[in-house]
């Protein structure tokens, strides 16, 4: 039998069943190529390290290496350092496994022997190394950007940064931000670094503010939901290569739309319907695909409405309101403020703020919108029971049939 392609609870792997992202794959590689740092924004769960994943598989396939680093576990300077110091050691040893291995099959040989990275002391037994800590991330940093210049081996460097913006948290008065940025201006062309995140917000404030340290010095790239057309193909030939069924078109959009295309609730979804398909070996009736659905939506709404329960009464307020009505282009018109939701501008401007710095909104050109396409999902079946969540699934499961 074969595997269950559709991947939860962790990234997706490079050479694991992954729904296509080919213009952000192909934008990121060009990047790569370019030495053009990049900045992916995304909702939680949306795919960036799954993303890069396959982009990093392909790199290194092409002789590239790579380091990432997830800043999300880092909450000071001191173990941010420790990180990136880590990072260093592993790289160097990656670098000199790779060399060697380059020595051996090619008839250029690469020098090692007047490498830097071998006839310098290893940084842990350093003595020039700086005891201030942030002059200490800088050396640090300053040896992983230029070691493929150092090293002169024609290999390049991709640097991974997950959760970027928590440099902001560790560093709110932003010397990080600066330090990074100084130290990524110097890089050479076989460098690029990948900075990643999920904060919106913030990290919006980081490269795209004016005065902000990496305004212009990054390029930042949103990543949307899954495009349906592709999510459809990839349900379709999975099901009918793997277990040889045919699931119809319209059942597969429908379950798209439900969940609004998002990736983590989509590929969950068709995981679960795998086993359930695989186990009983037969078509499963619709009601077992509608319970699934509602396993996830009630799992999915217990998520938000925990995650909502920090936020202030007014917020919450105004957000559910946005989500019955969006998109909302005038926040402060008589009609929303005062016939809809009963409040005063000041309380308002309040609660759209913390809705904002939370990324719970978001602003198109067609108004105000809910970021996250599971928390509009969310409260629209906030005050559903299950069985009339049951009904809210079965009239949209099949669409077009
Ligand atoms: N392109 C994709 N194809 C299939 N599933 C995906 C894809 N992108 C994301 N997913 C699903 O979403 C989940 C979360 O992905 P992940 O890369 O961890 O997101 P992020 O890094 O943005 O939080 C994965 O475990 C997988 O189930
Ligand atoms: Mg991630």
């Amino acid at each position: 039998m074969a595997q269950n392609p559709f991947i939860v609870q962790r990234p997706i792997k490079y050479g694991e069943p992954f729904c296509d992202r080919r213009p952000e794959m192909q934008q990121l590689e060009q990047a790569a190529n370019r030495s053009e740092a990049v900045c992916i924004l995304s909702i939680r769960r949306f795919g960036k390290t799954s993303l890069v994943n396959q982009v990093i598989g392909r790199l290194e396939e092409a002789g590239w290496l790579s380091i990432r680093l997830d800043l999300s576990r880092c909450f000071s300077l001191r173990s941010m350092t420790r990180e990136f110091e880590k990072a260093l050691f592993s790289l160097e040893g990656k670098w000199r496994r790779l060399l060697e291995g380059l020595k051996s099959v090619s008839r250029i040989r690469p020098q090692l022997g007047i490498d830097p990275l071998t006839s310098q002391p290893s940084i842990g037994f350093d003595f020039s190394r700086p005891v201030d800590e942030m002059e200490q991330l800088k050396y640090i940093l300053e040896k992983i950007v230029s070691l493929p210049e150092r090293a002169e081996s024609g290999i390049r460097l991709c640097l991974v940064l997950d959760e970027f913006q928590n440099i902001r948290k560790i560093d709110p008065k932003r010397d990080l931000e600066w330090l990074f940025r100084s130290v990524f201006q110097e890089r050479g062309r076989f460098f690029v670094p990948f900075l990643l995140g999920s904060e919106r917000h913030l990290l919006n404030m980081m490269i795209r503010d004016e005065s902000s340290a990496f305004f212009k010095s990054v390029t930042p790239m949103t990543l949307e939901v899954l495009p349906e057309g592709e999510v459809v193909s990839f349900v379709k030939n999975h099901f009918k290569s793997g277990l040889g069924l045919d699931v119809p078109e319209g059942r597969i959009k429908g379950i798209y739309r439900i969940f609004g295309g998002h990736p983590f609730a989509i590929n969950w979804y068709w995981a679960e319907i795998w086993d359930l398909q695989e186990r009983s070996g037969k078509p499963e009736p619709t009601e077992t695909w509608v319970e699934v659905a509602i396993k996830i939506i009630l799992n999915q709404r217990d998520y938000y409405e925990a995650m909502n329960s920090r936020l202030p009464i007014g917020a919450r307020k105004v957000l559910f309101a946005i989500a019955a009505n969006e998109p909302v282009k005038k926040v402060y018109s008589r009609k929303f403020m005062v016939e809809t939701l009963g409040m005063a501008q000041g309380s308002l401007q309040s609660a759209i703020k913390v809705l904002f710095e939370e990324d719970k909104i978001r602003k198109t050109p067609r108004g105000l919108v809910i970021n996250d396409p599971l928390e509009r999902l969310s409260i629209a079946v906030s005050e559903l029971d299950e069985e009339a969540i049951a009904a809210f699934v079965r009239e949209r499961i099949d669409i077009g049939k």
